[in-house]
């Protein structure tokens, strides 16, 4: 699904990662690079990933993996997937199994974005970082309101996850994000997903317009 509403054109509206960006051309080698190394990557999740991401226990394996990957940052550039504008987070599907499994999202956010506590409608996910950093903070709702009970920095060298009843939200550094984002399954396929209000603790169903902007940009030889 896309949702563009493009990128900025106006010089005092766009940031410098942007501009930088915008001038950017990434060659076929580079390409295939990312799309052979994508394909190792996910190719040894899927078989290397004990039991069903329950627990974050089960997702050491796709943690370390997708750590590997975002350490190859070359492979990330801005030529390839732009940085986001002032309104627009932008996030790009590179692998999907057919039954909308196993989906991995290269995601560019801008300095300071913020999610509000959610769930992932009963999958898990696993965070690596390209570049940035993401303050993650972790959740419970066992005493019936939704309490704080731990937090984390994603940024390159280190991963996040979050089990299948995992409630986190994410704050951005000040510096541009470019982090790898996989879940059990893509965000099109999370119906039941939840946010949450983190001082009411008011609870809403996910709406697949709030993550801006979703490009697939999966190889042809994949996704035709
Ligand atoms: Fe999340």
């Amino acid at each position: 699904m896309t949702n563009d509403t493009g990128p900025h054109t106006s010089a005092s509206t766009t940031p410098p990662w942007e501009a930088e960006g915008a001038q950017a051309c990434e060659s076929g080698v580079l390409a295939a690079m990312r799309s052979a190394a994508i394909k190792h990557t996910m190719d040894v999740i899927k078989t290397s990933m004990t039991g069903d991401g329950s627990h974050r226990d089960h997702l050491v394996n796709a943690e370390r993996a997708l750590a590997e990957l975002a350490s190859q940052s070359e492979l990330f550039g801005r030529a390839a997937f732009p940085a986001p504008t002032d309104t627009v987070d932008r996030n790009f599907l590179v692998s999907q199994d057919d039954d909308g499994t196993f989906a991995l999202y290269v995601s560019t956010g801008k300095p300071g974005v913020v999610y509000q506590p959610h769930d992932h409608g009963g999958t898990w996910a696993a965070v690596a970082a390209v570049s940035g950093a993401q303050h993650h903070s972790f959740y419970s709702t066992d005493t019936g309101s939704l309490e704080r009970v731990g937090s984390a920095v994603c940024e390159p060298g280190t991963t996040v996850s979050v089990p299948t009843d995992g409630i986190h939200s994410i704050e951005g550094g000040p510096d541009p994000l470019v982090h790898l984002h996989l879940y059990g399954l893509g965000f099109e396929h999370q119906h039941l997903r939840r946010e949450f209000d983190p001082d009411t603790f008011a609870e809403r169903r996910f709406r697949l317009e709030d993550l801006s902007f979703i490009e697939d940009r999966r190889p042809s030889e994949v996704t035709g």
